[in-house]
């Protein structure tokens, strides 16, 4: 497996009101081609940071990265703008990241405009195949962003970021303002999209049920720095350090807002075989579409 980003001792030092907030001190991390990195942390230890740094949305103080093995410090215009290009970026407030005057179709259509030299009918063509490729009608191109739903809206959003056909998607708390029963099919979307294109994700979430069912690979902040890196299963699941334990135990789980996994195969049988009435019926269990399973 090669690295889609590499991140290393990325410091950024804000200078707010003449004194020095260190926001992001030295963190170095990879994502894995075709993998989910889930970073966790409180609330500002410096994760949105080290996100934005690392696309060069902000100017780190120092450190680099590299996008698919091309480092991205020192690049300008044409070059920096391609390798933009090729990563996306989702943002929390689905309904606040879109212009209100622009019809969903002309905010869909934004960034093609920009990174692309579509026009026209090949414009609208590819526009519209976005708006399937996130499960939103046709009909749903006229409207405003306050005509749709928060999760509709997320969609476009999601739409947005893949317009270009990124490799590299940073996605900073991409469901935690939306309705609980939307989540799971936001993240369904992701997990789909991600299998279906290659994608990579650097994923951002203070949920933990959240980050357990989309990561391969974790990593902990604790004010700007990474304290602890590793697989999902053994960080988020049996961290070693004293710092994640605390944090995985105050961090929110809401039931609900990850797609159901299947059911071990027993429960299955049992409501085979179980009374009349019985709830679980195995026709009505929706199966997972992630093979990473949330551990019970
Ligand atoms: N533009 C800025 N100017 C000055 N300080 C900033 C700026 N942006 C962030 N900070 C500070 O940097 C630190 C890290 O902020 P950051 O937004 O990266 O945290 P976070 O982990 O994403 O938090 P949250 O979970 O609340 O989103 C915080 O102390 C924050 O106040
Ligand atoms: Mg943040």
């Amino acid at each position: 497996m090669s690295a889609m980003l590499t991140v290393e001792n990325i410091v950024k030092v804000y200078r707010a009101h003449g004194s020095d907030v260190r926001a992001v001190d030295g963190v170095s991390f990879e994502v894995e081609a075709g993998t989910t990195f889930g970073l966790v942390g409180e609330s500002g230890s410096g994760k949105s940071t080290v996100a934005r740094c690392a696309l060069r949305l902000i100017e780190p103080t120092s450190g680099s990265s590299s996008i698919d093995g091309e480092p991205i410090g020192g690049l300008r215009n044409q070059t920096l703008r391609r390798l933009r290009a090729s990563t996306g970026m989702v943002f929390q407030n689905p309904v606040a990241a879109l212009n209100p005057r622009l019809t969903i179709e002309q905010s869909i259509g934004e960034p093609l405009r920009t990174h692309t030299p579509l026009r026209g009918r090949a414009l609208a063509v590819r526009t519209r195949e976005l708006l399937d490729e996130v499960g939103l009608a046709q009909a749903h191109a006229e409207r405003l962003p306050h005509q749709l739903s928060g999760g509709q809206c997320q969609r476009v959003g999601i739409a947005r970021a893949l317009a270009t056909r990124p490799k590299l998607l940073v996605l900073d708390e991409p469901t935690s303002a939306l309705d609980v029963s939307v989540q799971a099919q936001v993240l369904n979307l992701l997990q789909e999209l991600r299998r279906e294109y290659s994608l990579s994700y650097l994923l951002i979430s203070h949920d933990l049920d959240v980050v357990r069912y989309m990561s391969d690979a974790a990593g902990v902040m604790r004010k700007g720095s990474l304290v602890e890196v590793g697989p999902a299963s053994e960080v988020l699941v049996s961290p070693q350090h004293e710092y994640t334990q605390r944090l995985l135990a105050a961090m929110p789980e809401t039931p609900g807002a990850v797609p159901v996994p299947p059911p071990p195969r027993i429960r299955s049988e049992e409501a085979r075989g179980g009374p009349p009435g019985t709830p679980i019926e195995a026709s009505s269990i929706t199966p997972s579409l992630n093979e990473n399973r949330i551990p019970s």
